[in-house]
């Protein structure tokens, strides 16, 4: 059996930790928590094999894309119920037009918001629901700026736990507000920032007993990292060259690049993908501490984008992911609302709708392919995080409404009126 143990990431540090609690913070540095494992000896070709079967296999835990590849997270016990929804499974989709806009890149799409609450964060919280059960969990908790909330009500739900979740004040959208509370979680809106609400979260929560399932759990990112394993196999374990996700919190890079150095260390791969990460220009801490070589976050006290599921402005897992892009040689970008709307429209005229924090890896790719920092034909993933519908509040501004966009008509129920309107509005190109 592979054996799991929670270890300090600070590498003057390296404490492992008593197995018997889980934490967040290291209980001598306050360092940041990796899930390590004493992996068994492992036949890459045989597994793969095992993996592709379960494909086939109508048990609820093969059917699920992160316990599909329960080798690479051992850390649950054979007594344990596995809280699933059956996530994971998303497609790989090419691109038409987004890709030559893009570059031209080979861009493909792993759409992640073909997720059961229609974000990436059913695979971190499948796996951290699970660890919370088998715990004896009675609530619980974390602060979000919406897709992490939702996830975690439905999971808690299906776990027969309770779930609170603190979000900043009517900073979230109205779609992933409603989906957690129609799971029955309990919605506190706090503070200004998802910043100010992860704070007092973090300080209550011992007081309440609460079980954080942020992405400081480091449970949160052994479910994350098995979208890896699967955009592999879907790809015949045929690595890109990139690999590029929106940044937050940035728990998602973390995972992401974990998996590769398993995978690497396991004989799965032998060439790792650049792992790129982009930030709206308004929430950009981890690019403007890269882009100034500090060794201490510089924080954005107010944090400020449209793409509101990235509004943060002091990144929990920064130290984690700057790991990552060091390890793979990748990047970290910047990029504009102007140039998320632009490439959400991109996508979606390629038939791919996603929300605008989604949209941000494509503006970004393109941006590093203007500054020669990915090159022309480069095979590239883009992770879109989140569902198109999750933010349809953001569509509806930018989509309807302004004299110059004639997509949106409402018309007097006359054929003259219909003819006049039609004739203005199709004299625009497409
Ligand atoms: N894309 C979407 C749609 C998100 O909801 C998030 C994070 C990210 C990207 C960034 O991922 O935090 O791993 O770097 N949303 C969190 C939440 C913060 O509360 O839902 P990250």
């Amino acid at each position: 059996m592979s054996f799991a143990y929670l270890q300090c990431i600070e590498s003057r540090c390296r404490l492992r930790q008593n197995p018997k609690r889980d934490s967040y913070r290291c209980s001598a540095c306050g360092g940041l928590l990796d899930v390590k494992y004493d992996f068994d000896a492992f036949d890459p070709a045989g597994l793969r094999e095992i993996w592709h079967r379960r494909r086939l296999s109508g048990e609820p835990i093969d059917r699920s894309g992160v316990w599909r590849f329960r080798e690479l997270i051992p850390f649950v016990g054979p007594e344990d119920r596995i809280i699933s929804l059956s996530e994971g499974s998303t497609p790989l989709v090419g691109t038409r037009g987004a890709g030559y806009w893009a570059g031209p890149v080979h861009l493909t799409i792993k759409h992640q918001g073909n997720n059961p609450t229609g974000s990436f964060k059913d695979l971190g919280m499948t796996a951290c629901i699970t660890r919370a059960s088998s715990r004896n969990v009675r609530m619980v908790a974390c602060a979000s700026t919406g897709n992490t909330s939702s996830s975690m009500a439905a999971y808690a739900a299906r776990a027969g736990i309770r779930a609170l979740l603190f979000v900043p004040y009517r900073q979230i959208s109205a779609a992933k507000l409603a989906q957690a509370l129609d799971f029955g979680a309990i919605v506190v809106e706090v503070g200004d920032t998802f910043d100010e609400a992860f704070q007092l979260l973090r300080e209550i929560a011992p007081e309440l007993d609460l079980y954080l399932v942020n992405s400081v759990n480091p449970f949160r990112i052994e479910g994350q990292k098995t979208i890896v394993a699967e955009m592999l196999e879907q790809r015949a374990w045929r690595p890109p060259d990139y690999i590029v996700v929106p940044g937050g919190n940035l728990g998602n890079a973390s995972a992401i690049g974990k998996a590769l150095q398993e995978l690497l260390e396991l004989g799965f791969i032998e060439k790792v993908p650049r792992v790129v990460v982009v930030q709206a220009e308004g929430a950009n801490p981890f690019y403007r501490t890269l882009a100034e070589g500090s060794a201490d976050l510089i924080p954005v006290s107010e944090p400020n984008t449209q793409a509101t599921a990235i509004r943060i402005g002091r990144p929990a897992n920064w130290k984690k992911a700057r790991r990552v892009l060091e390890w793979t040689g990748g990047f970290c970008e910047s990029v504009t609302d102007e140039e998320i709307l632009e490439a959400k429209r991109v996508l979606a005229a390629d038939g791919v709708g996603c929300e605008p924090a989604s949209a941000a890896t494509v503006a970004g790719v393109r941006k590093l392919c203007r500054a020669g920092k990915i090159e022309r034909h480069a095979d590239v993933i883009a992770v879109l995080t989140g569902n198109q519908l999750k933010d349809t509040d953001y569509i509806m501004r930018h989509r309807s409404g302004t004299e110059e966009n004639r997509q949106r008509l409402s018309v007097e129920p006359t054929l003259e009126a219909l003819r006049r309107a039609l004739e203005r509005a199709l004299a625009v190109p497409a």
